[in-house]
């Protein structure tokens, strides 16, 4: 049967990576769901289409032309109509834009199926904020990955302050958690912990001591 084990959660909690790491490590496909709508900001923006126009925008989601290649690595190359767009759709300019047609109901919906097409044998990781609750909700596996917004934040720091940026901390937190409260708050699909999910909180833990918590799981459900 086709194994399905979903990761959900606030930015900076580290979903990406520890769900990139397991995918890789179970030998299963992997789904960035983040990722579909930071692409739909991108594209909207090139074809000039008005992100306020929320029917032509849920139009877009249906047709853009989009492919991911999985490298050896475990990361993705994300190609829009035949390009590249890898780096770009880590900008925050296109995380802003991805926040802004991911509160659209009607773009959701018309992004439904095409998270659906990841699941594919023998098995899918899938990270986002509606994984285990709207996406998959069938699941065998629901993880709700979280951290102190502290944790969260300085994390980002660090990212940044590597990528030769220079922000404060003290604003870092505060972005952070008015992100949390949009994220949670939005009426369309908001950031929540699926009733039968599993609450790991990666604070104190490091990326491989929390890919282990969910190795420990998915061995304790009987999936791999
Ligand atoms: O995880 P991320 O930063 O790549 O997500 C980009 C934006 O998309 C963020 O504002 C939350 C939103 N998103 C969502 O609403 N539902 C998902 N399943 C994944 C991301």
């Amino acid at each position: 049967m086709l194994k399905i084990i979903t990761v959900d959660g606030p930015s900076g909690s580290g979903k990406g990576t520890v769900s990139r790491i397991l995918a890789k490590q179970l030998g299963y496909h992997y789904l960035d769901s983040g990722a579909l709508y930071r692409l739909l900001g991108l594209v909207a923006v090139r074809h000039g289409i008005d992100i306020g126009l929320n029917s032509d925008v849920a139009h877009l989601a249906e047709n853009m032309d989009v492919s991911f290649e999985a490298l050896p690595n475990g990361h993705n190359r994300v190609l829009l109509e035949g390009e590249d767009v890898t780096q770009e759709l880590r900008l925050e300019e296109t995380g802003a834009l991805a926040s802004k047609v991911a509160a659209i109901p009607s773009v959701r919906a018309a992004l439904l199926t095409r998270q659906h097409q990841f699941a594919k044998a023998p098995g899918l990781v899938a990270d986002g904020r509606d994984m285990g609750t709207k996406v998959f909700p069938y699941a065998q596996l629901k993880i709700f990955l979280t951290a102190s917004i502290e944790e969260r934040a300085s994390r980002r720091y660090k990212q940044l302050l590597e990528q030769g940026e220079n922000v404060s901390l003290r604003a870092l937190e505060e972005q952070v958690r008015l992100r949390d409260e949009k994220d949670m708050t939005r009426k369309a699909s908001p950031l929540a912990k699926a009733k039968d999910a599993v609450e790991v909180d990666t604070s104190d833990l490091s990326i491989q001591e929390a890919v282990d918590r969910l190795q420990n799981l998915v061995i304790l459900r009987g999936i791999a």
